[in-house]
């Protein structure tokens, strides 16, 4: 693992970005996995700059997310799809047919959880997967004890999960229960990945991720297993990490230094 530690949640947020419109730019038919969450908007802000200012287009860009709550229409305001259309898609150029999210609505969402895997593997492997992490070590709606050979499926949500996300629910309604996850192991299978956590309240999901046991009860350390996984952090994630000041050695303030 490639630990960055930056001083601001928004150098954090700018160094995942910049990996991203590099991946494009360097290769304009990437595959890129996509995340959701609070973490994320800062990051698809970047995107949306360096679009807006000429320095990358993502017309030939395909996309995957990672999730979508089971029973939500595309239109629902709190659906994975809507999420991305706002903070991301409906400011940039990526195709509409190049963006794909698992359908929270479909009739059968286990078929549906079938039919996204298979067409991951169709067009993948994920180029770069970007990645949040959960309180409780999960990645995607991959909660505590699922598999780290799993594959997109439905997850039931755990109440940690839910109570984390009602703030976008407001008053009236309850996140749903369940929700269509890509696995483990398809997460695993991406050519690279970048996951980006940022404030306090991830401190403790951080460190079991980096420096725990490999164990299902915290999915985010099945990224261990990973050859090319960078995981960027402001101070505060990366407050208890026993071996912080080493990866500040390595990499002083998120930087890369030549080894010779
Ligand atoms: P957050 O969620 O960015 O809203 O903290 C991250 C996650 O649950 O993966």
């Amino acid at each position: 693992m490639k630990i960055l530690i930056f001083e601001t949640a928004e150098m954090a947020a700018a160094r995942a970005a910049q990996q991203i419109v590099e991946r494009v730019c360097a290769q304009p038919k990437s595959i890129l996995g996509f995340a959701t969450g609070g973490t994320m908007p800062p990051v698809y802000q970047y995107l949306a700059k360096a679009f807006a200012e000429g320095h990358v287009s993502f017309a030939s860009a395909v996309t995957f997310n990672l999730d979508e709550y089971v029973g939500l229409a595309p239109d629902h305001a709190c659906s994975y799809h809507h999420f991305m259309a706002r903070e991301l898609f409906d400011l940039t150029d990526f195709a509409p047919d190049h963006t794909n999210l698992p359908h929270g609505d479909a009739p059968d969402p286990v078929a549906e959880a079938a039919r996204y895997e298979a067409l991951i593997k169709a067009k993948g492997p994920i180029d770069l997967q970007l990645l949040g992490i959960g309180g409780n070590g999960h990645i995607g709606f991959n909660e505590p004890t699922s598999s780290i050979g799993s594959r997109t499926r439905i997850k039931t949500l755990t109440k940690a999960t839910r109570a984390a996300n009602q703030k976008y629910f407001g008053d009236t309604e309850d996140p749903p229960q369940f929700a269509i996850t890509v696995g483990i192991q398809t997460i695993l299978e991406s050519r690279e990945i970048v996951l980006l956590a940022t404030g306090a309240a991830k401190a403790p999901a951080v460190v079991e991720m980096v420096e725990g046991a490999i164990s299902a009860s915290c999915p985010a350390t099945a990224l261990q297993l990973h050859p090319k996984a960078t995981i960027i952090l402001d101070q505060a994630a990366a407050a208890n990490l026993k071996l912080r000041e080493y990866y500040s050695q390595v990499h002083p303030n998120g930087q890369e230094i030549p080894v010779v």
